[in-house]
Formats: C-alpha cells, sequence, structure tokens
C-alpha cells in the first residue's frame, strides 16, 4: 500500500495548476445516462473515482472512451443494465448520482446502497423521499435500493437538509419528468451551477441554477454535449493552505477564485496575502498566521471539505480558535493524527479547540478520509522532520498527483510504494 514520505520546513515557490473538479465530474458523468447521444467532458481529474465511476458507467452499457489530458466520450445508446453493484458502490459514495439518471432514462435502477463512511453516517433518505415525490416506487431489500418509474413526474421538493447530491440527483432526474419541478432549500455549490450549465446545453430548462430553488421543466428527451468541467476549489484551497502552513510565495494557475470567497476571506484573516487574477491566485505566506475560528456551512459558506486542512493550519497560528463541523458528525479525525506530530488540539463535540502555535515534528501518521489525509500532508509541509503517511490511496481518490504538484513547487515530498 503506497505511503507518502515528507520532509517539513522547505517554503514552497513558482506555480501550480489545479486540475479539474472531482465533485463536479462525477455527475456531470452521471448525466451522460440521460441521453443516447455523446457526451464529451473536458477538464476531467484523472484520479480514482472518475475511474471508477467510468466502469459503474460501462456497466449498465455505456461507451466510455477516455483519451489524453482529461477527456472522456461517454455514450449510453442503451441502458442494457440498472444495476449499480455493491462492489464499486462501496468504494465511492457518489455512485448514488446514477440513481436520478437511470430512474429518468430507464424507468428503473437497483443500486447498492453506499453505507457509512468515516465522516458520517451519511444517508440517502432525502434522495429517496423526492425521487418518490417524483412518483418512482422505492424499496430497499438485501442492501439495494429498487427504483421503478413507468415516467417521472414534476413534483414539489423541498429538502430539509441542504444535500448537494441529493439536489444533484434529482436536478438530473427532473429534466426528463412529465411536469415541473421545483427544488426548494436546493444546494447552491459551485458543483450544481456547472452541472445545470451542461443539462442546459443537452436541451434542459432549468432556472434559478446557484440559488436555493431550482425550477426545472421537464423534457421528452435529451441531446449531446461538449463540457468543460470546471476548477476544484477544494483543490485550490487545499494549495492556499499549503503554501500558509510551509510558507513561500506561489501562483495557482487554472482556477476560480469566484468560487472560493469564503475560503479566502478566511485565510486573509489569517494573516495570508492573496492576490485574485481571473483564472489565478498569487499566495504568499503570513508572517505569522493568525488564528480564526470557522464554522462550516453549505455554500457560500466555508466548505467542509475544506475544514480539515484549515485545521491544520490553525495549529500553527498564534493563539487560540475553534473550528465547528456542521456538516458531518465524525469529520476530525485528522486531529488524533496531529496531536500525534505535537499539535495542542482536542474535540469537544462537533467542535475542534485548538491552541498554538505548536511546533510540529514529522511521525508515522494514518490517513482516514479523503481531506483529513490532505491536512496530513500539510502538516508534514510544516514540521520538523520526517513524516510518513500511510493509506495515502484515500488522497488519490479526489487529488491528481498532489505529491508531484507540491514537489514541483520545491517540497521534499516522495511516494513510497
Ligand atoms: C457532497 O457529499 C460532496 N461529495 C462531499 O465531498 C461534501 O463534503 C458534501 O457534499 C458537503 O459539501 C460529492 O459531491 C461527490 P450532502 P454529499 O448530501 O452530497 C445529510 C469530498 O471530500 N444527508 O450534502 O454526500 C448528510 O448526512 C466529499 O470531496 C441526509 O441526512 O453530502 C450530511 O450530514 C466528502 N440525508 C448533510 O446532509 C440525505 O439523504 C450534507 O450531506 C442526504 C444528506
Amino acid at each position: 500500500m503506497d505511503k507518502i514520505r515528507i520532509v517539513g520546513g522547505r517554503p514552497l515557490e513558482g506555480t501550480v495548476r489545479v486540475s479539474g473538479a472531482k465533485n463536479a465530474s462525477l455527475p456531470e458523468m452521471c448525466a451522460a445516462l440521460l441521453t443516447e447521444k455523446p457526451v464529451v467532458l473536458r477538464n476531467l481529474p484523472e484520479v480514482r473515482d472518475i475511474q471508477t465511476l467510468g466502469r459503474l458507467l460501462e456497466g449498465f452499457g455505456a461507451e466510455v472512451e477516455c483519451r489524453v489530458g482529461g477527456i472522456q466520450e461517454i455514450r449510453a445508446r442503451d441502458v442494457t443494465s440498472v444495476e449499480a453493484p455493491y462492489e464499486l458502490v462501496k468504494t465511492m459514495r457518489a455512485s448514488v448520482l446514477v440513481l436520478g439518471p437511470l430512474v429518468a432514462r430507464a424507468g428503473r435502477a437497483r443500486v447498492s446502497l453506499p453505507g457509512g463512511c468515516a465522516i458520517g453516517a451519511r444517508p440517502i433518505n432525502l434522495h429517496l423521499l423526492a425521487l418518490e415525490k417524483m412518483g418512482a416506487l422505492i424499496s430497499v431489500e438485501h442492501g439495494y435500493v429498487e427504483a421503478s418509474a413507468e415516467r417521472l413526474r414534476g413534483a414539489e421538493i423541498h429538502f430539509e437538509t441542504v444535500t448537494v447530491t441529493g439536489t444533484e440527483n434529482v436536478l438530473m432526474a427532473a429534466t426528463l419528468a412529465d411536469g415541473e419541478t421545483v427544488i426548494s432549500n436546493a444546494a447552491c455549490e459551485p458543483e450544481i451551477e456547472d452541472l445545470a450549465l451542461m443539462l442546459t446545453a443537452m436541451g434542459a430548462r432549468i432556472e434559478g441554477a446557484g440559488t436555493s430553488t431550482l425550477r426545472i421543466e421537464g423534457v421528452g428527451s435529451l441531446n449531446g454535449t461538449d463540457h468543460a468541467v470546471i476548477p476544484d476549489r477544494i483543490e485550490t484551497g487545499t494549495f492556499i493552505a499549503a503554501c500558509a502552513i510551509a510558507g513561500g510565495d506561489i501562483e495557482i494557475l487554472a482556477c476560480n477564485p469566484a468560487h472560493l470567497r469564503a475560503v479566502l476571506d478566511k485565510f486573509r484573516e489569517t494573516g495570508t496575502r492573496i492576490e485574485e487574477g481571473p483564472s489565478n491566485l498569487r499566495v504568499r505566506a503570513p508572517r505569522q498566521i493568525r488564528a480564526s475560528s470557522i464554522t462550516t456551512l453549505p455554500h457560500p459558506g466555508f466548505p467542509t471539505d475544506m475544514q480539515a486542512q484549515y485545521t491544520a493550519l490553525m495549529t500553527q497560528a498564534s493563539g487560540a480558535c475553534t473550528v465547528t463541523e456542521n456538516i458531518f458528525e465524525n469529520r476530525f479525525m485528522h486531529v488524533a493524527e496531529l496531536q500525534r506530530m505535537g499539535a495542542n488540539n482536542r474535540v469537544d463535540g462537533r467542535t475542534a479547540l485548538i491552541s498554538g502555535p505548536a511546533p510540529l515534528s514529522g511521525a508515522q501518521v494514518m490517513a482516514t478520509d479523503l481531506r483529513a489525509s490532505a491536512s496530513l500532508v500539510l502538516a508534514g509541509l510544516g514540521a520538523s522532520g520526517e513524516t510518513v503517511i500511510d493509506r495515502v490511496y484515500h488522497l488519490d481518490r479526489g487529488y491528481y498527483r498532489i505529491d508531484e504538484k507540491l514537489r514541483g513547487l520545491g517540497a521534499d515530498i516522495e511516494r513510497l510504494i
């Protein structure tokens, strides 16, 4: 199993290019199931989750042609199977995003329940309730969701909790439904806006993308399209945190600062100096890191997917602060590992209490989930001596060659195979 070895204490210099957004790519690949026409997606990050989803789509009978440079042509001429097997779904929860498109296009779906994960129980009850409101017959047996509908019908859907993939599932399903669907308390993430842009190019009728109320007028069929995925705002944020904790002066290319408002504002509060261009950021490390508390919220609030990276930075800040995790009930697995490196932090319910600066020393640590592993990489960059991170397969699920990108910025980092 791969490990990553880092020797800390080197400031970062130079430029780094951000990849396409994993969390936009996944629903957009599933959207290709909505049409028999070819869909071309560009700027896809070549990370493990994208490969897993490609295999899942092939299982339904879609042709998935991968071309160099993060391009895929997906064509679901016919849907010959509607089963998403446990073997694939257990490795990637986002597989649930095939549910809406399959029921809308093929009238049926059999999708393994994703089960819990390291960061929380993560039920999909809201997805199922919404599809039921649209007329789907839903049953759960032997660990699988069975859903069927001759044709979904438009409905009023109110999400009691803001859910990103729930909004995406219903948005995709509603494009082929009979009549109008209105989703209220919808998620507003940039990834949802990008999905709506792609669907609109396929002929869907959508209003309100990026707001908490979405209106979708169903159509009889959709066309193909050629769509470039937006940059990954979480990868962008991770590099900002890397520069802030390691020191240095970097330029981040091919990103979209407008998608990161809350993150940029917060990092500026810590003393990180950030200059914005239309698709690039210049980041200079703080002279002294200032402590500043955060609370994670749905977009446009501070994203939970940046919480672990920010927590690592706060261990090096002067003063005390709190990090409150509002979205997932168990997203502080990195705190104990940071303690092993010398951090002065502890968890009390949904809040981590951090006081610093506590010098970090390199250690052997264990990654538990995607963003926790990123925070350990950052801690390793800021620590004295050698850090070895185990189970980095978590990292590879959502970051494209992050070790190589950091080495390109001068970090002493390597992969141990
Ligand atoms: C998406 O997960 C992202 N994944 C997550 O990114 C991200 O952390 C999360 O949104 C929040 O921003 C993808 O886009 C593939 P939710 P999702 O449904 O959609 C509860 C990463 O690191 N809930 O918005 O699964 C749920 O338990 C990953 O890239 C229900 O109770 O998250 C959570 O507490 C990790 N019932 C809250 O809502 C439901 O049916 C928000 O979850 C659905 C959700």
